[in-house]
């Protein structure tokens, strides 16, 4: 695949942006009412995350958006994704709204009109509150019911200069990772728990999608789920079943109820647990939707393994360059996966809602980041993107995961994958050179498609 992307793949109009998290990025954790989330007792819980990082101060972007937002012209962004802490604007986690907290939010909105930059609101990134989780977390309906009306509070505070709102991101990372494999927050491994959660999470996506609906006409909804496209480690029966599985378990069991396809009979069965269905249910879950955002970092390969809860493991290939995070790097990936929403799934308005990589950076003397490694993964992907839609995907937007190096979660502050480099120490921020390279592009591109 040729390293530099065809720009004039991109039509006119196409949205470029970049992505973050509210606990990834902004700090101030208790402030202003804000209550804590199952983030803040997963980190400071001993054992739990890399160095026993966590999010309490992060990139001090509670107090230094304004800063954020010119960094964020300055690379020529049309969008910014960013995500809402339900426990900063709903710290009961049901009931009342803390103004402070959503007076943050509509502050940020504001800064990023007024920069000319569109604002992408998901409205659950992993954040829960801990009370919710107290009560039960994901596995019970009433917190799928609660995310609608926390939602239902945001939307009709920022709906008159918000138009794109996501639900969630990356319910498989919440129900497998958080309930299953035990590496995320709540951090449990209970198979009930997970398969539970799941199905949750995904009621909670369809009825904060009324919600939304409902408090702001007009407003373009969408759901944002992370996939890996799946290859059998050989030809062999029980390499291309256990790849059939990983398939269900990983994409069919998120992406088939979503559209209108049920929950995967295979998964059910496979899974052996009872999901707690209510008539209309799936209607709800499959509620049409405006677009649908895809993130992708690498592709998957599998050979059959008896152990386990889907008897399937990930296998390494020899001679496959690397991310800092281990993950494969193989663009085409993202191709596949965008070609299966469209053809497959018949997704008519798709956004690259994450994609990206992490390396560990260093700031030169001069003060610059030279990140060569990022910058190639971002042209092979936008490359693989400029494929996609000569192919006829509906790309509407590329957002780069992410704008700035953050707390990546259990692997705390180690991984750095933004496109500008963040000093921990000092909140010092600098543009790398991958940051500059997107910019560029943004540009070129611009100039191409003016009237
Ligand atoms: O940092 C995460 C993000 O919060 C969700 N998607 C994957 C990213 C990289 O691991």
């Amino acid at each position: 695949m040729s390293a530099s992307p065809d720009l004039s793949a991109f039509p006119k109009g196409f949205s470029w942006g970049a992505s973050t998290a509210a606990y990834q990025i902004e700090g101030a954790v208790a402030e202003d009412g804000r209550s804590p989330s199952i983030w803040d007792t997963f980190s400071h819980t001993p054992g739990k995350v890399a160095g026993g990082d966590t999010g309490d101060v992060a990139c001090d972007h509670y107090h230094r958006w304004p800063e954020d937002i010119a960094l964020m012209k300055e690379l020529g962004l049309d969008t910014y994704r960013m995500s809402v802490a339900w426990p900063r604007v709903v710290p009961g986690g049901d009931g009342p709204v803390n103004a402070k907290g959503i007076d943050f939010y509509d502050r940020l909105t504001d800064g990023l009109l007024e920069a000319g930059i569109r604002p992408s609101v998901t409205l659950y990134h992993w954040d829960l509150p801990q009370v919710l989780q107290e009560r039960g977390g994901w596995t019970v309906r009433e917190t799928a019911e609660h995310l609608a009306s926390y939602a239902s509070a945001v939307a009709g505070r920022l709906g008159d200069r918000v138009s794109q709102w996501a639900t969630l991101n990356e319910p498989l990372c919440s129900a497998w990772i958080g309930h299953l494999d035990g590496v995320m927050a709540p951090g449990l491994t209970d198979l009930t728990a997970a398969v539970r959660a799941s199905y949750h999470l995904l009621l909670g996506h369809g009825l904060t999608a009324q919600a939304v609906r409902a408090a702001v006409p007009g407003a373009r909804i969408g759901l944002v789920t992370n996939h890996s496209p799946v290859e059998p480690a050989s030809t062999r029966p029980e390499d291309l079943a256990a790849a059939r599985r990983m398939d269900g378990h990983i994409n069919r069991w998120f992406l088939d109820p979503v559209h209108g396809r049920g929950f995967p009979t295979d998964m059910r069965e496979l899974y052996g647990v009872e999901l707690p269905e209510r008539q209309g249910d799936l209607d709800i879950i499959a509620a049409p939707l405006d677009w649908h955002g895809v993130n992708y970092y690498f592709p998957v390969t599998v050979e059959d393994d008896p152990a386990g809860p889907i008897h399937a493991r990930e296998i390494r290939l020899p001679d496959v360059p690397r991310s800092g995070m281990d993950w494969p790097i193989d663009a085409g990936g993202l191709e596949t996966l965008l070609m299966r929403l469209t053809d497959d799934y018949g997704v008519r308005e798709l956004y690259v809602t994450e994609n990206g990589s992490a390396f560990p950076d260093t700031v030169t003397p001069e003060g610059a980041v030279e990140d060569p490694e990022r910058t190639r993964y971002l042209e092979e992907h936008l490359a693989a993107c400029a494929s996609a839609l000569r192919k006829g995907a509906p790309l509407a937007g590329y957002y780069a995961w992410s704008l700035l190096d953050n707390f990546e979660w259990a692997y705390g502050y180690a991984k750095r994958f933004g496109l500008i480099h963040v000093d921990y120490e000092t909140q010092r921020r600098t543009v790398k050179a991958s940051g500059r390279r997107y910019a560029e592009l943004i540009r070129a591109h611009r100039a191409a498609t003016a009237p």
